[in-house]
């Protein structure tokens, strides 16, 4: 018996973003924006910081293995039982619960080529059948994903938005492709930016619709600025959540998490300036690539994917683009090297960005 399973073995590990510091190092500059990771440009919620403070004396104490507080602040949030409500360290944290929970060993997943990379990585250690469906003009193609469904498939991964493409799937392209999922089969939607989405009218809030089979993952990350923290929660009918809080890691998500969390929930005023930050920086960016007619898809998360003609165009402006000091995300680990993704900055982190673009141009 081999060590280490051979879907193991020929895994690469995860590239995340460069951060500042090793950019700083590398290249002797001071003043570098980050415009890479998807992150809120404001900082965290300042009430989820100051929370944070308040119990930081507490660290001696273990969490809440029932993250009971934050739990029932979400179920009351939005309508649904505290039995329909699990929280993970990130959203992610629970999909990697997920899979430890529900599949078997002749289970099969289905989700879209070259989406988010995070279930990408969970989904290829399961050591499972994995049917990566091709996109359709940057958007997931849910004919071919629901043909694709055989008697074995167990998860169905959707990203709504997805990231690297900011595109969505409306209500009525849900609906009719939950017309042709099996009940037996689990969906998960996962919408990290719900909130730079939801009030589009024919965004399908997935919480407005209860399926047995859905689970919904949402994020304390992107909205409130607690990416650091790693705080996620999810809701589904209650026997799944059930299965899940058997498999969880018993102490995720920490204390300081999950109070983060809570006090986050009461963050109005930070969430409305992070949407109206955003919304007038998309606007900016959009505007000034149209003018400099750089192809870019449109997008309604936090960040906006452009298209360049080549890999090497791609690699030369984000190598251009880092010796003046702005990190941007070239997509080569999502499988779109000629792709480069900017998340969506303080105004003059925007306007640095964009000034930056056409000097190199
Ligand atoms: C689509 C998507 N889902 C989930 C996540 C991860 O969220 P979390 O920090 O809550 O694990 C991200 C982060 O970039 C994302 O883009």
């Amino acid at each position: 018996m081999p060590l280490v399973p051979s879907y193991i073995k020929k895994l690469n590990s995860y590239k995340p973003g460069k951060p500042i510091g090793e950019v700083q190092r590398e290249l002797g500059l001071e003043n570098i924006i980050k415009l890479a990771s998807n992150e809120n440009p404001l900082g965290a919620s300042p009430k989820a910081l100051d929370a944070i403070q308040e119990s930081l004396v507490e660290s001696h104490r273990y969490p809440d293995a029932s993250g009971y507080e934050l739990r029932k602040k979400l179920s009351e949030r939005f309508n649904v039982g505290i039995n329909n409500v699990v929280l993970g360290a990130g959203s992610e944290g629970i999909m990697s619960t997920i899979m430890r929970t529900f599949l078997l060993s002749d289970d099969e997943l289905i989700s879209a080529e070259n989406s988010f990379i995070g279930f990408r990585v969970l989904a290829n250690a399961s050591g499972k059948r994995i049917h990566w469906v091709p996109m359709d003009q940057h958007r997931y193609d849910l004919e071919a994903m629901a043909d694709k469904i055989t008697d074995y498939t167990k998860i169905i991964y959707i990203a709504n938005p997805d990231n690297p493409m900011g595109t969505y799937i409306t209500k009525k392209e849900f609906d009719t492709f939950y017309s042709h999922v099996p009940e037996r089969v689990l969906i998960i939607l996962d919408e990290a930016y719900f909130e730079f989405a939801h009030d589009l009218k024919d965004y399908p809030d997935s919480m407005t619709y209860r399926y047995d089979n859905v689970i919904t993952l949402r994020s304390f990350s992107k909205a409130y600025g607690l990416g650091g923290i790693r705080i996620g929660y999810g809701f589904a009918h209650s026997d799944l959540i059930n299965n899940l809080l058997k498999v969880k890691v018993p102490f995720e998500p920490s204390s300081l998490a999950q109070v983060a969390g809570l006090a986050a929930l009461d963050d109005d005023e930070f969430l409305s300036r992070t949407l109206e930050l955003n919304e007038k920086g998309m606007k900016y960016i959009k505007e000034e690539l149209e003018l400099l007619k750089v192809r870019f898809i449109p997008s309604i998360a936090n960040f906006i994917t452009t298209i360049w003609e080549s890999e090497t165009k791609a690699t030369n402006l984000t190598n251009d683009l880092l010796e003046k000091g702005v990190i941007v995300r070239q997509l080569t680990a999502f499988g779109w090297p000629n792709y480069i993704r900017i998340s969506i900055g303080l105004e003059e982190e925007n306007h640095r960005f964009i000034e930056s673009l056409k000097e190199i141009l």
